[in-house]
């Protein structure tokens, strides 16, 4: 399918503006990149912020991109994994000891501990016509990457940044690295689901075998994710396959 790729200079962010040209019946396939966002969001109602481009020097200290099309999945569970699964490889390689992790569901992390990027999930609906499982949404991909290293105020750890993963990387050369691949991993995903990707996000799982506290407090061990994309937790009450919550690593 042909894509159109647009470059905004500022924008609330890439995802609401998506999310509103779909509201309005415009679901064409886009890739929406701002170099400035003035209303990043991230999961849950939080915000996502990022340095805009630094002023007279054009330098992109992050890069912040949405990526809207038509998807008809068997199921969305599991697709910001394979999002995350997509991103790391394009940026780290696929080599033995990977350095950019994933915290289930949407995190990116340098690492065991600092955070490098987030995934945002959204999906719209097409304005006409009845809605059943299999029928095509516009799904909007958000994606935050910090690229450069950033003052870190009022955070107890500084996020980490694409140049220490890769010191030739800028914004423009990562999202020339992700663009097609991602395309290509979310038309995988809607024909083959999340399985293909599920021992690809093992290798880099940050929960793996680490104490977990749920969002309703309950504590217990993460166990990798199911096939499905849902997060295996060891609690005193079994095991339960977790498909939406917040989760904190426990120290250890
Ligand atoms: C998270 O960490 O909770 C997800 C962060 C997602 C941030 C990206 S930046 C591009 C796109 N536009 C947004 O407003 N959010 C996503």
């Amino acid at each position: 399918p042909g894509f159109s790729v647009e470059v905004l200079a500022s924008v609330d962010s890439t995802s609401s503006e998506l999310m509103r040209r779909a509201r309005g019946g415009r679901t064409e396939p886009t890739l929406l990149v701002a170099e400035t966002q003035t209303a990043g969001r991230g999961r849950l109602g939080r915000q996502w912020k990022s340095a805009g481009v630094y002023e007279g020097t054009g330098v992109v200290p992050a890069l912040t991109f949405s990526l809207g099309l038509p998807l008809a999945p068997q199921g969305w569970s599991g697709l910001s994994l394979a999002v995350g699964v997509t991103v790391a490889e394009c940026l780290d390689g696929t080599g033995a000891e990977p350095r950019i992790r994933l915290k289930w569901p949407n995190d990116l992390w340098l690492a065991g501990d600092r955070k490098l990027g987030g995934i945002l999930v959204e999906t719209a609906s097409f304005a006409t016509g009845p809605q059943t499982a299999e029928q095509p949404r516009y799904v909007v991909v958000g994606i935050g990457l910090n690229v450069l290293p950033v003052l870190a105020e009022g955070l107890s750890t500084p996020p980490a940044c694409l140049r220490e993963v890769d010191t030739s990387l800028s914004a423009a050369r990562a999202l020339k690295r992700l663009a097609l691949p991602l395309v290509q991993a979310l038309l995988g995903f809607a024909e083959h689901g999340f399985a293909p990707f599920q021992p690809r996000f093992a290798r880099r799982d940050v929960l793996a075998g680490r104490g977990v506290t749920l969002s309703n407090g309950q504590q217990g061990t993460a166990h990798g994710v199911s096939d499905e994309g849902a997060l295996l937790v060891h609690t005193a009450t079994g095991m339960q396959a977790i498909t939406s919550a917040e989760i904190s690593v426990r120290p250890q």
